[in-house]
């Protein structure tokens, strides 16, 4: 058993949320995961610091701030709050729970990379990018969105098409506009900076081959190697809030370089906190243990980029990264219509014990990157089977008589079979937690539950209670059955931290640690009063955050996009199960369309246009609007002057080759017909609002 040996030195991640958006119950499949592995390496007497942070750069949090009307900082800064809360209520004790937008970060991120480029790392190349003329930004390829080249369906972003499954370029997107401001992205040259992940590779499959990967992760790097190895572009030009590259003035590393190092920041943060030597967990010498929790979404980020960097900075590697599987809601991906997308927040505000949600997930989860299911009804029967009806129904029909017979006190246990067994199954349940195996761990447990409930049963205190000279033999079965309940809540107690402190308080013993195994309840050793530890969970509980969760869908607007630019081999991310998800849109969105009666007071043809009318439409406004209009097959000029019609007045502007469009005028077509200007009815005034 691993508490024999020297405590190890173990530092524990947990991959660092975007501060764009809030935690759901998806993301706490990875938090629940690790917290619990660390809880029991730290029960194990082992030195452990578990740390994570907020990762706050990036593209879309800077223009989320914006809309907001917030500085980034700002906007950081409530989202930390708030991950913090979500974390903490859920029982996820982190010992450093930091930002990446911290001076550790910046210097870390600086260092790492003038190291790399000393290395000869770090190259720089021109490259073309798609470019917003009306923000004057480059564009991620998720803010370009515009016509499926397979499908033609409409509104597709700029890496892959939702409706089809199709994958392509932003550069093959048919009417290609820009998701910020509309206007139609233009090609510019850029000068890019590279990490030279091409020449990393046989160092990296060296590495991979040194057991620090799951069969899967493995198997899926030999595919990477396979198509052979790209260098990393890791910069970004300004606009762009990050940090800034040194030497290279409007210029910042790309988000998924300085996120990782956040790891490094946020621990160097605990150093300073608690005395601890950064370099004793970090230096390549180093003889301690480093352990990232990610899920498989994250993989080539931490599996390629991450060993790479730590490598030719001249840092330590992790032991293993653990990759899991991703959550789905009764068996299908989390969707707001179904109500499935449930926020952290939501959760405790409905079901309120976290612990539930804890059990299950452990109950679920094992070593390897399969996705896992809450099923919603299975939570149900599970929680209120396994945590009340076998585990905590061992003390509620024992402790009473112990409280009001015996004045609380105890009787020590002698050679009692069933305690013997559990005691003897330490070994295995600890190494089916060590190894991630936590379902194989609760199996056990409840299967070791299931026989203390058998002696109970048996036993019938509540038998031996009605009748007379059998006083001794209850208060030995009482007894005995709250040392099984002991040693069953250290068992539980990585998952369920907070009711086992509260077990701990009842039985009136120190906090277990693995090695309390050992110990026993003693002779005449006083308990506390028993008083009801856990409730059942009510369905309709479940039923109501399901509806609450759907309600969301039609008051609040469509989320942004999540995550900029992962990897095209995994394109299984939030942004796009949010996406697929908008069948219906809100009144609020519907609201966002500002649509007025026009009066066209001026009609021409453009020169070198084959579709355009180049219309100029009175609103009321002081100056007309210049709008272009694709009607030419079908109006002559001269018929449309004087006409009132209706026009999108907020539409942002687009830059086109005969100039700027001011708007856009509302016209029906499909095969049968059109294009037809619509007009509204007699008495509509110009510059009236149409809703
Ligand atoms: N910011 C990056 C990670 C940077 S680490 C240096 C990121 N953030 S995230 O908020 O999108 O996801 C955080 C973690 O939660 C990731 O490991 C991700 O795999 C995990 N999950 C997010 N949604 C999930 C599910 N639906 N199911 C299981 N895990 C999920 O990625
Ligand atoms: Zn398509």
């Amino acid at each position: 058993m691993s508490s024999a040996q020297t405590p190890r030195k173990i530092l524990v991640t947990s991959a660092l949320p975007y501060a764009n958006g809030s935690i759901h119950l998806g993301h706490l499949v990875e938090y629940i995961q690790t917290d619990i592995w660390v809880r029991f390496q730290k029960m194990q007497g082992n030195t452990v610091h578990y740390v994570c942070a907020d990762d706050t750069h990036g593209t879309p949090i800077m223009l989320r701030a914006e809309k907001e009307g917030v500085t980034p900082e700002a906007l950081i800064e409530a989202v930390h709050k708030e991950h913090f809360a979500d974390f903490s209520e859920f029982l996820v004790d982190f010992d450093n729970y930091y930002s990446t937008n911290a001076p550790e970060n910046k210097a870390l991120s600086q260092d790492i990379y003038k190291k790399l480029k000393a290395a000869g790392k770090i190259a720089t190349k021109t490259i073309e990018q798609f470019y917003d003329p009306v923000k004057n930004m480059f564009l991620p390829d998720r803010f370009i969105k515009g016509e499926c080249p397979k499908c033609h369906a409409k509104d597709q972003y700029g890496d892959s098409c939702e409706v089809c499954g199709a994958t392509y370029n932003p550069t093959e997107l048919i009417n290609a506009y820009s998701a910020v401001s509309g206007a139609a992205p233009v090609r510019k040259e850029t000068e890019h900076y590279f990490f030279k992940l091409s020449e990393c590779e046989p160092f990296l499959k060296d590495w991979t081959r040194s057991g620090t990967l799951q069969g899967e992760a493995a198997n899926k790097m030999g595919e990477w190697f396979e198509n052979g190895l790209n260098d990393w572009d890791i910069s970004r030009d300004a606009p762009y809030f990050g940090f800034e590259i040194p030497d290279a003035p409007g210029k910042y590393f790309y988000v998924w370089l300085d996120a990782p190092i956040g790891y490094m920041a946020s621990f160097k943060n605990l150093c300073q906190a608690k005395g601890l030597d950064f370099d004793e967990y970090w230096s390549k010498e180093s003889q301690t243990e480093l352990y990232h929790f990610i899920g498989k979404d994250i993989l080539y980020f931490h599996a390629l980029f991450w060993p790479a960097t730590l490598e030719f900075s001249g840092h330590r590697k992790p032991t293993q990264i653990f990759a899991h599987g991703f959550l789905t809601v009764n068996g299908e991906k989390m969707s707001k219509s179904r109500g499935t997308f449930i926020t952290a927040r939501s959760y405790l505000d409905h079901i309120k014990n976290p612990e539930y949600l804890r059990y299950y997930y452990a109950a679920k989860l094992n070593s390897t990157m399969e996705d896992i299911d809450l099923n919603l009804e299975d939570f149900v029967a599970r929680v209120n089977s396994d945590l009340v009806g076998k585990y905590i129904n061992i003390a509620s029909r024992t402790a009473g008589f112990i409280n009001k017979r015996f004045d609380g006190r105890l009787k020590a246990s002698q050679a009692n079979p069933v305690i013997a067994e559990m005691k003897s199954a330490a070994a295995r349940i600890a190494e089916a937690y060590d190894h991630r195996d936590y379902g194989k761990a609760l199996r056990e447990v409840m299967s070791l539950a299931d026989q203390a409930n058998g002696f109970v049963a048996e036993a019938a205190p509540w038998v031996m209670a009605k009748q007379d000279g059998q006083e001794t033999q209850l208060q030995q079965v009482c007894s005995d059955a709250l040392e099984m309940f002991r040693l069953l809540t250290l068992y539980l107690k990585p998952v369920l931290p907070k009711l086992a402190s509260e077990i701990e308080l009842f039985l009136n013993i120190a906090p277990l640690t693995w090695e309390s195994v050992t110990a026993s309840l003693a002779q005449d050793h006083q308990i506390n009063v028993y008083e009801h530890l856990i409730t059942r969970v009510d369905a309709k509980l479940i039923e109501a955050m399901t509806e609450a969760n759907k309600e969301n869908l039609l008051a609040t607007p469509a989320p942004q996009p999540h995550s900029e630019q992962r990897h095209a081999a995994h394109q299984q991310n939030d942004a796009n199960a949010e996406a697929t998800e908008a069948e219906y849109i809100s009144i609020d969105d519907f609201t966002k369309v500002d649509l007025r009666i026009a009066k066209i007071v001026n009609a021409e043809h453009v020169e070198g246009a084959e579709k355009l009318l180049k219309l100029t439409l009175d609103i009321g406004e002081q100056k007309p609007r210049q709008v272009f209009a694709g009607i030419k097959s079908a109006y002559d000029p001269a018929t449309l002057v004087g006409r009132l019609t209706v026009m999108v007045v907020n539409l942002a502007p687009r830059k086109m080759k005969f100039g700027m469009s001011e708007g856009m005028v509302l016209a029906a077509s499909d095969e049968r017909g059109g294009p037809f200007i619509l007009s509204p009815d007699t008495g509509a005034q110009l510059g009236m609002r149409v809703k």
